[in-house]
């Protein structure tokens, strides 16, 4: 069982047979655990590549077999990591753009992790599931709707499990709050806010200020281009995918000052860049109506000087939590005419309330630096599904709803601010899914 050919022909049957379960029979659970390891290639191994690599190398039970960046002193140093870190040197894939196809091959690659630019993450992922291979996508996952129908059309054919790597789904906070609206706390969900707000100019530029590849998309298209970090959270607190769904998108886009301003004050007026014609607007707001008349307003505001904001809040029948002010209002079960309405202090929730993968899960992980502790056990949760050969902790429906707002908003932008119908990437199974994600039992 443990030599390659078999256990990648284990792990074809084992995700084929799992396609559409949502929960995994402990016997199974409990056999794959013993004494197996995740081996796992690493496709772009830039910025964040890198970082999910340092992540993953603390992790015991996974090995780093093949790497894979177009740039080979990017290849090299991920390989210089691997062995610093007691495993041998791993394969090196760098010929071409298209030479992760024969990394894709190799029988002793479990699962793979995707770090490359935008127009890579669908074609990279769905090729990966063709082959068998468990896929954890960077994000957005997709950047066109018919990438996201790809996605979700390659994961139901072959029943190999997809997930984008949206980390803030996994932070403490976040993951607090959703057990307090599982518990009731909020009563019925109505309404959230959440922002994207980042000053990222010099991630869009290359050190000379010229657009890089995130740069050439707001060059080229005007949408809420990075809406995951906002939505990761809200999809489980709201139900999205098992109980409810996103039914309307209406956008609309400021016009665009900062990078212009920002390239401008950096490096002088007759910069050229400062005068091309981008499109993106420096603050997109999205609304979005979900089929059981809920509501969410998303910002993504990333090239105007600021510090970092979420903005994070949920609203309901009985209270609300808003990250912005760390503080929750509870009306309790009695109505808020017999309790003042005054703002309660988040921590006393956070600690009751906090979640057993930050009580329990996180002990076993060399507590990394990287936004907390959040990416490594990120990483930790994508290991344990590779070796145990269950499911992913974020599925493929989730993974695409959150990715869609970057086409649905370029196209109610473009339409003028139209509302825009969001497709059930579900196809109707949003009314019978039951909560997968996150679950304390
Ligand atoms: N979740 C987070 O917190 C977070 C943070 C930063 C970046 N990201 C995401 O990570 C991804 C990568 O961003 P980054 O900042 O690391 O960019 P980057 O430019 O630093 O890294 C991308 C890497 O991909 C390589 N590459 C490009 N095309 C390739 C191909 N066809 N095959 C193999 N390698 C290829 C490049 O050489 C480069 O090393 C993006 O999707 C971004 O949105 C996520």
């Amino acid at each position: 069982m443990n030599t390659p050919m078999n256990r990648r022909q284990f792990t074809k049957t084992t995700v084929a047979t799992l396609a559409g379960m949502t929960a995994v029979s402990t016997s199974l659970h409990g056999a794959e655990k013993a004494g197996r390891t995740a081996r796992l290639g690493f496709i772009g191994v830039g910025g964040r590549g890198t970082s999910l690599l340092r992540n993953t190398l603390g992790l015991k039970p996974a090995r780093v077999t093949a790497v894979c960046d177009v740039n080979p002193a990017s290849a090299a140093r991920a390989q210089k990591l691997v062995v610093a870190a007691g495993q041998p040197e791993p394969a090196a894939y760098t010929k071409s753009e298209t030479d992760f196809e024969r990394m894709l091959q190799r029988d002793d690659v479990d699962a793979v992790v995707i770090s490359t630019p935008w127009e890579w993450h669908a074609p990279m992922a769905v090729a990966a599931m063709k082959q068998g291979k468990y896929v954890g996508v960077e994000v957005p996952c997709a950047i066109t709707l018919e990438e996201c129908w790809q996605l979700i059309r390659t994961n139901e054919t072959t029943g190999v499990p997809c997930m984008m790597l949206e980390n803030w789904s996994f932070r403490r906070d976040n993951l607090a709050v959703l057990n307090m609206i599982r518990q009731g706390l909020f009563g019925q969900i109505v309404h959230c806010h959440s922002a994207h707000s980042h000053n990222c100019i010099y991630w869009y530029m290359d050190a000379r200020g010229y657009p890089r590849w995130s740069g050439k998309h707001l060059l080229a298209r005007c949408a809420d281009q990075y809406p995951t970090h906002t939505l990761g959270p809200v999809l489980s607190w709201m139900d999205i995918n098992c109980g409810d769904r996103f039914e309307t998108i209406v956008s609309m886009a400021t016009g665009q000052f900062g990078i212009t301003d920002q390239l401008t004050r950096r490096y002088g007026a007759d910069h050229e860049p400062a005068s091309y014609d981008w499109r993106q607007g420096d603050v997109v707001t999205s609304l979005i109506r979900t089929a059981k008349g809920k509501t969410i307003v998303v910002n993504m505001d990333m090239q105007l000087p600021r510090p970092y904001d979420n903005r994070w809040m949920i609203q309901g029948t009985r209270g609300l939590y808003s990250e912005e002010r760390d503080s929750v209002y509870l009306a309790g079960l009695e109505g808020p005419a017999h309790r003042k309405e005054e703002w309660e202090l988040f921590k006393p929730f956070q600690e009751k309330y906090d979640h057993r993968w930050w009580t329990e899960a996180i002990s076993s992980i060399p507590h990394a630096q990287d936004h907390g502790g959040t990416d490594s056990l990120q990483m930790h949760l994508f290991v344990e599904a590779v070796r145990t050969g269950t499911p992913l902790p974020l599925d493929v429906y989730d993974s695409v709803v959150m990715s869609c707002l970057f086409p649905l908003s370029e196209q109610s932008i473009a339409a003028g601010s139209q509302p825009i119908a969001c497709p059930d990437f579900t196809s109707g199974k949003w009314k019978t899914r039951k909560p997968y994600f996150a679950l304390e039992s």
